[in-house]
């Protein structure tokens, strides 16, 4: 048995029956058609940043640390830049923002690695990785051939993709490639980097001034997994119709609320009804609502999977309870 404690960011204890990394898609595919693992299923693992384990996994986990980031295509205007799904993603970012090509700024400093990011459209401070993706590859599971995915086939949505909708568990993504900026157009507009800028006196901020004011609100509100375990959101925020966000306006006037893009329909933070809910703050044995973000539940050490989860339903309950607002889970439960 292996433990999985080191490879997931809620820092959970949980066995895996059997444990590879690959470092290509080459190496995963002759793994494939040797016989040796051939009776168990197959769990890949990216960062470990988007999952809760809840018990021990009967299967051969894949770490997936294929390396590389290479430029493919470069004008005038733009710039093409391939990564390998292994890389770190905050590496890649940091790595373009020093280049000086734009795009992927606003998304700096969050955990996990670049093939993960596509699953759910990682988003942040206004940007979602839609909005610079190009293509990504990968590897058909049946069929162990790589296919190759614009954007549209991605189905990119709110922390939704393909991957975790029909594609689910059919393929393993092996590299993505971003249309990067060369002339910055930058993402300023959310509240909190408008403040960070301002403080500062920055008017007319550069690439790295906005990544480096997104890191800053990051590591004021959102724990860092080497110190308390947590895999950031736990929930997604939640998008209702326009009635029932007239209800939910008139009912608790104050709440706060987004315009969802090319709908008429209203998103509100998970995190304002867990807060007003009482929750923020709340512990129980290691298992808690962080006390500077009630999106994110933490694990304080020794905390079971199965712990967090009640924790999870409970808030769900009581959002219902409260609110009439169901709240859906974010995280992957395994
Ligand atoms: N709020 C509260 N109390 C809280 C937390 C939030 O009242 O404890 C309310 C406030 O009104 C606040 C608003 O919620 O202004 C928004 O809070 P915040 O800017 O912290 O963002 P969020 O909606 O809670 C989302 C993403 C984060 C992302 C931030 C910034 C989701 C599920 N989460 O959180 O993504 O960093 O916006 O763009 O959409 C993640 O997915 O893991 C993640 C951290």
């Amino acid at each position: 048995m292996y433990s999985l404690r080191g490879y997931n960011t809620f820092g959970i204890e949980a066995a895996a029956s059997q444990f590879v990394e690959i470092s290509s898609v080459e190496q995963y595919v002759s793994l494939r058609n040797s016989c040796e693992f051939a009776h168990l299923p197959h769990l890949f693992l990216g960062g470990g940043s988007n999952v809760l384990l809840t018990k021990n996994q009967e299967a051969l986990v894949v770490k997936i640390s294929i390396p590389g980031i290479s430029i493919v295509k470069e004008e005038a205007d733009y710039v093409w830049v391939k990564s390998g799904a292994g890389v770190v993603w905050d590496d890649l970012v940091q790595y373009t923002v020093d280049q000086g090509w734009s795009g992927l700024e606003n998304l700096s400093f969050i955990p996990g690695t670049v093939g993960a990011a596509p699953m759910q459209n990682i988003g942040a401070y206004g940007a979602e990785i839609k909005d610079t993706f190009e293509s990504l590859e990968a590897l058909n599971l049946q069929t162990l051939t790589l296919e190759h995915f614009d954007a549209k086939a991605c189905g990119f949505a709110y922390r939704e993709s393909f991957f975790k909708r029909a594609g689910k568990g059919q393929y393993l993504i092996s590299s993505v490639t971003f249309k990067l900026a060369k002339k910055p157009s930058l993402k300023t507009s959310y509240g909190a980097i408008q403040e960070v800028l301002a403080a500062k006196g920055i008017k007319q901020p550069s690439i790295r001034e906005v990544a480096d004011a997104v890191i800053e609100i990051r590591k004021s509100k959102l724990p860092d997994p080497k110190e308390i375990g947590n895999s950031g959101s736990f929930f997604k925020n939640p998008t209702v119709s326009s009635t029932e966000a007239v209800r939910l306006q008139n009912q608790f006037p104050g709440i706060p609320f987004y315009a969802v893009e090319g709908s008429t329909d209203v998103k509100f933070p998970a995190g304002w009804f867990i807060e007003q809910a009482g929750w923020k703050g709340f512990r129980k044995g290691d298992a808690g609502v962080h006390a500077k973000q009630a999106l994110v539940l933490v694990n304080y050490g020794e905390a079971k999977g199965e712990e967090i989860l009640a924790l999870s339903e409970e808030i769900k309950k009581s959002i219902k309870d409260k609110f009439g607002v169901t709240l859906e889970t974010e995280v992957n439960i395994l």
